[in-house]
């Protein structure tokens, strides 16, 4: 193993997963480890920040053992070790943060500090056949947090060029689930239900703001689902699948708006929303530009896209300083690094 890239560990504390993962350049994902804390939130219709925090800390060092043994590596055979230093929630992101410098620290290698945004718009990259277009991509980051447009310039050099103005499109989803009485979040099962409806049974508004904007706003539907399900005119699978089909509506609409402004080679799909079969097969049949997504499981918060992102960092140059951790952290203040062609090769266009 001299002359390769050692594997690096990474861990995701940002939200309500715990989770680890072992990755290596070359090589691909060798191991991950994730616990839920979805039943812990259930109760309270939405995560509680103190609760995620301590479960992590209880959690962490199981998961980080397993994903070790998994990956058939003792710790000395680690090269680095990377995590999620934000944005989330702050108390969350320091329970990973703190775990992963200390133990950078005890095994004297590097700590790799990575955006947690980053590593959604790079998981697609953990298929390890994916064929990518040179640069500019458009990235659609849509998760429970997050609804972003995102032009890619570079590897590692990233502007957000829309977004919404009010709630995350995965909020949108989750707050109509849980008018029908689905736990939170209930975006996936919202969007099980729409699958057995009529999505032409109500005709709900696709808000698009202004003229040519590439911002979104989702809080007057999900006002207007409420209203509906309230008239009780329709059946949950109709109201779900009139829902679902606005929603992805909209999104494909900005989608193709902003294609006609960066022209990209790419079009990568990423976030917890990415999950959403219709929004995948509307944008499958775009045409004009290539579209991918990552896999189900690494679309929703994982350690994987962590370390892919931590990986290519450390290898290219591009280890971010971080003191502490950044609840806050704008996209744009990343640095570009270099990414060698054996590992990820950009395809002619
Ligand atoms: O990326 P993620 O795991 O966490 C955040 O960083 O927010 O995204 C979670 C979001 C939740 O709102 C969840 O309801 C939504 O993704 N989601 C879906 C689907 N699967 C997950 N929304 C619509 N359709 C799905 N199939
Ligand atoms: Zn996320």
């Amino acid at each position: 193993m001299s002359c390769q890239v050692k594997p690096i560990v990474a861990i995701e504390t940002s939200c309500d997963e715990t989770a680890v993962a072992v990755y290596q350049l070359g090589e691909g994902l060798l191991s991950q480890a994730l616990f839920s804390q979805v039943e812990l939130h259930a109760l309270y219709g939405g995560v509680v920040p103190e609760l995620a925090a301590r479960d992590h800390v209880a959690r962490l060092p199981e998961l980080f053992q397993k994903a070790l043994s998994d990956a058939n590596l003792q710790v000395g055979d680690i090269g680095g070790v990377a995590y999620t230093a934000g944005p989330g929630l702050v108390g969350a992101v320091m329970t990973g943060a703190s775990f992963g410098r200390s133990i950078a620290q005890t095994l004297g290698v590097p700590e790799v500090p990575v955006h947690h945004l980053e590593g959604h718009i790079l998981s697609v990259l953990l298929d390890g056949a994916i064929e990518l277009r040179p640069f500019p991509w458009l990235t659609l980051l849509v998760s429970g947090g997050h609804t972003l447009l995102i032009r890619v310039d570079g590897w590692g050099r990233y502007s957000v060029i829309g977004e919404s103005i009010d709630d995350a499109v995965g909020e949108a989803f989750d707050k109509a689930a849980m008018v029908l009485g689905f736990d939170y979040p209930g975006g996936r099962a919202l969007a099980e239900l729409a699958a057995s409806g009529d999505d032409g049974a109500v005709r709900f508004a696709r808000p698009m703001l202004a003229k040519g904007s590439l911002d979104f706003s989702f809080s007057g539907l999900k006002t207007a689902f409420a209203t509906q399900h309230k008239k009780m005119r329709h059946s949950n699978e109709d109201l779900a699948a009139s829902y679902q089909a606005a929603i992805v509506d909209v999104l494909v609409k900005k989608v193709l708006l902003a294609c006609d402004a960066v022209s990209p080679n790419l079009l990568v799909l990423a976030g917890g929303v990415a999950a959403n079969q219709r929004l995948r097969d509307e944008l499958a049949a775009v045409r004009g530009v290539k579209v991918v997504a990552p896999a189900m499981a690494y679309c929703t918060d994982n350690a994987a896209m962590i370390a892919v992102a931590g990986a290519l960092r450390q290898a290219g140059g591009g280890v971010e300083s971080v003191s502490g951790v950044r609840a806050r952290w704008d996209l744009s203040e990343l640095s570009g690094f270099a990414v060698e062609s054996q590992f990820f090769a950009l395809d002619e266009a």
